[in-house]
């Protein structure tokens, strides 16, 4: 369930960071992270996801990236998706797609419960997120960040000492083509090119 957005942001964010939030308090630090097989398939929330959501889910387990789940007292309140592959693509603007450097993983589709969010699940799922991709030899997590989303994320994401860097804005043009700009010249970033679009 990739939020539609006319412009999204390619970010990277160190996995340089600390194992847990220390200002965590209330549910972000009762929250347990855990990887996510099958069988949590039947605890997910069907009154927020349906059919479709629940299918994808599937698929992407079987293509084998890492479901993290944040539970509390065995009640699924958040979850995130991690795969390091070579590329990444935001599906709600057809043809952008970022190839990933090899140190490079992809955390994508993050959600939290509706009556559960604004605690600091999000804040501390990223970390743990990030915590995930360095064990599995990552120096660095790519997502991307819908506009309205950036200013809120950076702020809160940085109160955990995590810093968002852009690299490019990719945005839908009048005509409906896809245009990328380059915000940091950074080939230790992710080297992100765009697919044409039909
Ligand atoms: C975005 C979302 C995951 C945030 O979850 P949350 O658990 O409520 O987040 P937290 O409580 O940790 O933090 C709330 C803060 O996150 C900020 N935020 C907004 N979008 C964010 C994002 N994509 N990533 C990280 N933080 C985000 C908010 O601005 C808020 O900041 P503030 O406290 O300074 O006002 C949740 O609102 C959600 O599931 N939304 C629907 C799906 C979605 O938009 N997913 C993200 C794009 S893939």
């Amino acid at each position: 369930m990739l939020v539609f957005a006319r412009e999204v942001f390619v970010c990277k964010c160190s996995t340089d960071v600390v194992r847990s939030d220390p200002n965590a308090t209330g549910l972000s630090a009762r929250v347990r992270f855990i990887k996510g097989t099958e069988a949590d398939i039947d605890r997910v929330d069907r009154k927020h996801h349906g059919d479709e959501d629940i299918a994808q889910m599937r698929q992407r387990l079987e293509r084998g990236d890492h479901w993290m789940i944040g539970d509390v007292d065995d009640r699924m309140v958040a979850y995130t998706w991690l795969h390091h592959r070579d590329r990444a693509a935001y599906p709600s603007l057809p043809g952008c797609e970022v190839r990933l450097r090899a140190d490079t993983g992809y955390g994508y589709d993050a959600w939290t419960d509706p009556d559960l969010r604004g605690h600091g699940l999000r804040r501390v799922g990223f970390l743990e997120e990030l915590n995930i991709l360095r064990d599995m030899g990552m120096n660095w997590e790519a997502s991307f960040f819908v506009k309205h989303q950036l200013d809120g994320a950076t702020r809160s994401l940085g109160s955990a000492g995590i810093e968002i860097v852009p690299i490019w804005r990719v945005y839908l043009q009048p005509d409906r083509t896809l245009a990328a700009e380059r915000l940091l010249d950074d080939d230790a970033a992710v080297p992100a090119f765009l697919e044409p679009t039909g």
